[in-house]
């Protein structure tokens, strides 16, 4: 089994999108068993797989206990399962403070024979949940908008793994939300050109109407862009 965070300091730069299209392309291009855990109590990932969480499911317990399999759900897409976020996750961070520092470590490995690919949506901020996710992922993905101040959060974010532990866990930086029109976003990818490039698209934006991962819908630029970032992906966890 293989965990996949994605992860950032910021809000509305396009973790949950990736992490839907990445838990899907595992699913249906690698055929891969697939687990999308959703960590984020507003449950944004869970909703646009049209699974939600169970009434009186406590995501939180599952978690402090490492018994999580009775709360993962079945999607309507082969090898895609759903752990759903709840309410009980708003309270997850002061339990993870509180209780040892391998709660999340723990509650993976109670998962990983029956999956393996494991992506995490995870809310924003360098928080308790972020230090547990460095410690369990085997690869951060990181969206960036694309900027000289998304580069330096990047470079923050490098800092902060070096300082706090001894072997840490490969990053992958994603330009998201990617608009070649603006000059700005033009000069960023092309400081970087290494990095994987997802484009604004509409396509993206109307997976709120239509619940549905891009590579189940018609063909377009972001689908593409998503194909290829799984491949960088799969390369990087074989590498
Ligand atoms: N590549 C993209 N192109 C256009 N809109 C996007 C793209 N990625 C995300 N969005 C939209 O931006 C908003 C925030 O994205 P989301 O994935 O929820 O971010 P986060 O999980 O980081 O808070 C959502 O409304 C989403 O539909
Ligand atoms: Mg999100």
């Amino acid at each position: 089994m293989r965990c996949i965070a994605l992860f950032s300091v910021k809000g509305g730069v396009g973790k949950t999108a990736l992490a839907v299209n990445l838990a899907h392309a595992a699913a249906t291009l690698s055929g891969r068993r697939t687990l999308l855990w959703d960590l984020d109590a507003q449950g944004a990932a869970s909703w646009l797989l049209k699974v939600e969480a169970r009434a009186g499911a406590k995501a939180r317990k599952g978690l402090t206990e490492a018994e999580l399999t009775d709360l993962v759900q079945p999607t309507a897409f082969p090898n895609l399962d759903v752990l759903a976020a709840d309410r009980s996750l708003r309270r997850l961070e002061a339990d993870l403070a509180g209780e040892g520092e391998k709660m999340l470590k723990r509650a993976l490995k109670s998962l990983e024979k029956r999956y393996d690919r494991i992506i995490l949506d995870c809310p924003p901020g360098l928080t308790e949940l972020a230090d547990q996710l460095f410690r369990a992922a085997d690869l951060i993905v990181v969206p960036l908008i694309p900027s000289p101040l998304s580069t330096r959060a990047l470079a923050q974010l490098q800092d902060h793994l070096a300082a706090e532990m001894k072997s840490p866990p490969a990053v992958l930086p994603v330009f998201s939300m990617a608009d070649r029109r603006k000059a700005l976003h033009r000069a960023a990818l092309e400081a970087k050109p290494d990095w994987p490039v997802i484009p604004y698209a509409a396509a993206v934006e109307a997976m709120t109407a239509t619940r549905t991962p891009l590579l189940a819908g018609r063909k377009s630029p972001a689908a593409t862009a998503i194909t290829s970032l799984w491949a960088d992906v799969e390369r990087r966890l074989a590498g």
